[in-house]
């Protein structure tokens, strides 16, 4: 079987963690590296957590790279009421405890690295704010020639925003890292609310994944601290599965319906700053102001076709 070479650049928080452990759960996927930002928690509680997860898979070969502590413009805002103050709800004294730290090669130099290595074979998907993807495709503009695939989990296109009328986390984080790795020319795939918000776990789910041994139970008890910080939103016990479902993508694209327009990132409007502005325009229009390059926009998913994938691979995880 060819492997897809895999590389996450994450935020680690609860869905991030799930979002590695499908990875690492997936024998299609090699996972060759992961960076880490800041975003739903510190740069330091990201890194700590992304080492913990990876532990408790068995997966304490795969490097982690810590990246940016900080946005490119504007200071940070963590999510504590989603994530919990260490990024995990809590969670983190269930993994194993820590054998190793982040190498010190820094998170843009292991990226742009990695890119050249399998050049024209490497995926790369990106679950956090855009910081260390803009670094690096900043300091190296072959990088857009060399990835086989970017994946970003990111943007509210055609539904609301989760931080703004318009404007996803990731994305609004640092809107003007991403405004640079969403218009970089490279093959850009973006999986925004409009489906992420269609995937979701719910309180069967977690009883399942609760008798199918520690690795599993572990996702089964971050799905439940998930579960209720969407409970004001959704009026239920169901969690999203934003960043899983960017990883179920790039390792088969087959679970979701695209579009491939022109996109940018707003970055100076009062109420917009940090929303994905999509061009529908007619090409014959387009032409006298381009906002940006196409880009494949997730727009429909096969949500059962997700969840199973999510569910069947959670519950094969052995624990380390
Ligand atoms: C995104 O924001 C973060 O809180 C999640 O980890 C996900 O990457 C969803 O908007
Ligand atoms: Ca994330």
């Amino acid at each position: 079987m060819e492997r897809i070479p895999l590389w996450i650049d994450c935020d680690t928080g609860i869905d991030d963690a799930l979002a590695l452990l499908l990875a690492t759960a997936t024998p299609e996927a090699q996972l060759l590296g992961v960076s880490t930002v800041a975003g739903n928690c510190s740069l330091e509680d990201a890194t700590a957590n992304t080492l913990g997860v990876l532990a408790l898979a068995d997966a304490n070969d795969i490097p982690v790279h810590a990246g940016a502590s900080q946005p490119l413009a504007e200071p940070l805002h963590l999510a504590p009421s989603i994530h919990g103050t260490d990024g995990l709800g809590g969670l983190r004294p269930m993994l194993p405890a820590l054998r190793r730290r982040a190498t010190s090669l820094s998170a843009v130099e292991a990226v742009r690295r990695a890119c050249h290595e399998h050049a024209r074979h490497l995926v790369l998907v990106a679950t956090g704010p855009l910081t260390n993807l803009a670094l690096a495709v900043a300091s190296d503009r072959a990088l857009v020639e060399m990835v086989s695939r970017v994946v970003v989990m990111g943007g509210a296109v055609r539904v609301p925003g989760n931080v703004g009328p318009n404007a996803e986390f990731n994305i609004a984080t640092d809107p003007e890292a991403a405004r640079i790795v969403l218009t970089a020319g490279w093959p850009l795939t973006l999986v925004p609310l409009d489906v992420t918000m269609r995937v979701r776990m719910g309180a069967k789910d977690t009883a399942t994944l609760r008798k199918q041994g520690p690795a599993a139970a572990f996702c089964a008890d971050a799905l439940a601290f998930y579960q209720e910080a969407y409970r004001p939103e959704l009026g239920m016990r169901a969690a999203p599965m934003h960043d899983p479902l960017a990883v179920a993508v790039a390792l088969d694209p087959r679970l979701v319906a695209t579009e491939d327009l022109p996109l940018s990132v707003e970055t100076r409007g009062e109420f917009t700053r940090g929303s994905v502005v999509v061009d529908r325009r007619p090409r014959t229009r387009q032409e006298s102001v381009a906002i940006g390059p196409l880009t494949r926009i997730c727009v429909a998913v096969d949500a059962h076709a997700a969840r199973q994938r999510l569910l069947r691979s959670w519950g094969g995880l052995s624990a380390g």
